[in-house]
């Protein structure tokens, strides 16, 4: 049966009664398939009415014109209905969410530069191309169509990046032209610099913010008085940074605000209402300082985002303040699906280790007069060896690397000498002649501010001491899938390292790994990449799904890279996230 969903005056009108939007974000991208209806009921439970998700470019198109996985889209729309949830649906392009990039492919950032999010005809041939192919899955979803989406986001908080109008017009139309029909919306900062860069005439303006909603709301008022009030970022929790302190909120402070939305009769996203995990090399990066383009700060794997519902979807105390106050506000809360057993806690002995060398490809390299980057090799993220020839003899100078992105491990003749990091470390001394190799690892590409759309390796270049180094092959070695020869053991002091160790299990079930004593690498469970793990925290223990387990034996392997290599892996009942 079809629906109506329209704005009419300051309210939101479905089916021809006033409605108040209840959503929270659930990012299809960050669980399990086999886990949406859990989390999709578990939103339900907590009294929400909609769903909210982003769609991320870079995840469904990784290489130019190769569109996969829009099928999981497609479900996890049908699932929210099936579950009775509407669905609001933020196709981006750019995304942000924390995610690799801000969700623009990285071979398209690395072709149009700083031409991204504006009307420049290159890169908005490419997100034409791309809506050609998404936007019918949501267009045949829509409520006037009956399917359950009732709004489409253009664009993500433009105006915290630019002020192209033109650009913001054709996203509007081109969502149009192909089939939108519900309201379509912007999100913003209620700043006024944002709202005006960042707002379309004829669409409906939302704002984002953690605390304050009363000012929020009067900025909004300020700017659009016909708009409804409505929050589409309720930020109640946050992400964490490799190397920072594990964020929390208090869930009575969370609460506090979400019921001083409510009481202004506005709509509310709760961001996130569950927020997933990072998986594989999908992670973003944020930048510091006041004009974010200081220093690299690469998001964990975890997205739990101290949200109401966590990484395997339990409901934590701020989940049941804020179904009090939802309910409280006119929510009609749903049961609570069981949860999802645990695996009980287990050592895992390892049973091969093998050299990082074992996952090269036997082939050349492709060979170039300066470092090629990740987005030269087509590859979009994982490893790269760099090798080349320091002519001799000469003495000990320092090997300088420019522009690193994001760590390398340094090989001369063979030997492990020294890891640079990007903000870090940048030279070592070596002497001439000698094979000098860097194995440079990519952390997640910067997804917010001005510097979006970075690349990966070396942007700068090898030196030694002020003279270029030139003539290099460079062999790119995927992480996601990973394909490993497990002969030939590994010496201790070979540097990185495969370790292989075997799990058991007679029910699957979630479970989550942890690893104490190993430094820095990957987590792979019957070829899944799980994510990184980093001895820097905060973040401890990798969560693993229940879903990629299967009854009997199943494979574990971790690549570590820093050399500290344990003999035992752990699963553990519980996440330890700092
Ligand atoms: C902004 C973005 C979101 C996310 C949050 C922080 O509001 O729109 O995608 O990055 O910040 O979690």
């Amino acid at each position: 049966m079809s629906g109506t969903f329209t704005v009419t005056g300051r309210r939101f009108v479905r089916n021809g009664a006033r409605h108040r939007i209840l959503a929270g974000a659930a990012h299809y991208f960050r669980t399990h398939p086999a886990q949406w209806t859990h989390r999709l009921r578990m939103l339900r439970a907590m009294g929400l009415n909609t769903v909210e998700t982003y769609v991320p470019w870079n995840w469904h198109e990784p290489r130019p014109g190769t569109v996969r996985r829009l099928e999981d889209l497609e479900r996890f729309l049908d699932e929210s209905a099936a579950c009775g949830l509407d669905v609001i649906v933020r196709p981006g392009p750019y995304i942000c969410a924390e995610w690799d990039n801000g969700g623009l492919p990285a071979w398209l950032t690395a072709r149009v530069g700083r031409r991204v999010r504006t009307a420049d005809p290159d890169y908005l041939r490419h997100v034409d191309a791309w809506f050609d192919r998404l936007l019918p899955v949501v267009a045949r979803r829509q409520i006037t169509r009956g399917g359950t989406v009732v709004m489409v986001q253009v664009e993500n908080e433009y105006g915290s990046f630019g002020s192209d109008a033109a650009y913001l017009r054709h996203l509007a139309d081109g969502l149009t032209a192909r089939g939108i029909e519900v309201p379509l919306c912007t999100s913003d900062g209620p700043e006024d610099h944002m709202l005006t860069g960042g707002s379309v005439p004829g669409v409906l303006t939302t704002v984002n913010f953690g605390s304050d909603p009363e000012g929020a709301f009067a900025a909004l008022a300020a700017w659009r008085p016909q708009d409804p009030p409505m929050c589409m970022e309720f930020w109640d929790g946050w992400f964490d940074h490799w190397g920072d302190r594990h964020v929390a909120r208090d869930p009575a402070d969370a609460a506090g605000v979400l019921d001083r939305i409510l009481a202004a009769g506005a709509s509310v996203n709760l961001y996130m209402a569950h927020g997933g995990t990072n998986f594989g090399t999908t992670a973003g990066a944020n930048l510091g300082g006041e004009h974010h383009d200081g220093a690299y700060q690469p998001t964990t794997t975890s997205y739990d985002y101290d949200a109401p519902i966590d990484e395997r979807g339990a409901p934590t105390a701020k989940f049941w303040r804020f179904r009090e106050v939802i309910e409280r506000h006119g929510g009609v809360p749903g049961d609570l699906p069981p949860l999802p057993p645990l695996l009980p806690a287990a050592r895992l002995a390892v049973a091969d280790t093998v050299t990082w060398r074992a996952a090269l490809p036997s082939g050349g390299g492709a060979v170039a007069p300066v470092p090629p980057t990740f987005e030269e090799l087509g590859l979009d993220h994982g490893l790269v060896l760099y090798r080349c020839t320091l002519p001799g003899p000469r003495e000990a100078r320092p090997l300088v690397v420019d522009g690193l992105h994001d760590r390398a491990h340094v090989f001369v003749d063979g030997r492990p000498v020294a890891v640079l990091e990007r903000d870090g470390r940048r030279s070592v001394d070596v002497a001439g002649p000698a094979t000098v190799e860097l194995l440079v690892e990519s952390m997640g590409r910067v997804n917010y501010g001005p510097r979006l759309g970075e690349s990966k390796g070396i942007l700068g270049g090898v030196r030694h001491e002020r003279q270029y180094v030139h003539g290099f092959t460079a062999h790119p070695l995927a992480l996601d899938p990973l394909d490993v020869r497990w002969t030939g053991a590994a010496a201790p002091g070979d540097g990185p390292a495969f370790c292989r160790a075997w799990l058991d299990v007679e029910d699957a079930a979630d479970t989550y790994v942890a690893l104490p004593g190993w430094g820095k690498g990957y987590v792979w469970v019957n070829g899944v990449n799980l994510g990184r793990f980093w001895d820097r925290g905060p973040q401890r223990t990798l969560y693993l799904p229940g879903p990629l387990l299967h009854a009997g034996r199943n494979e574990v392997v971790v690549l570590e890279l820093d050399g500290r290599r344990a003999a035992t892996v752990d699963l553990v009942p519980g996440p330890q996230l700092g």
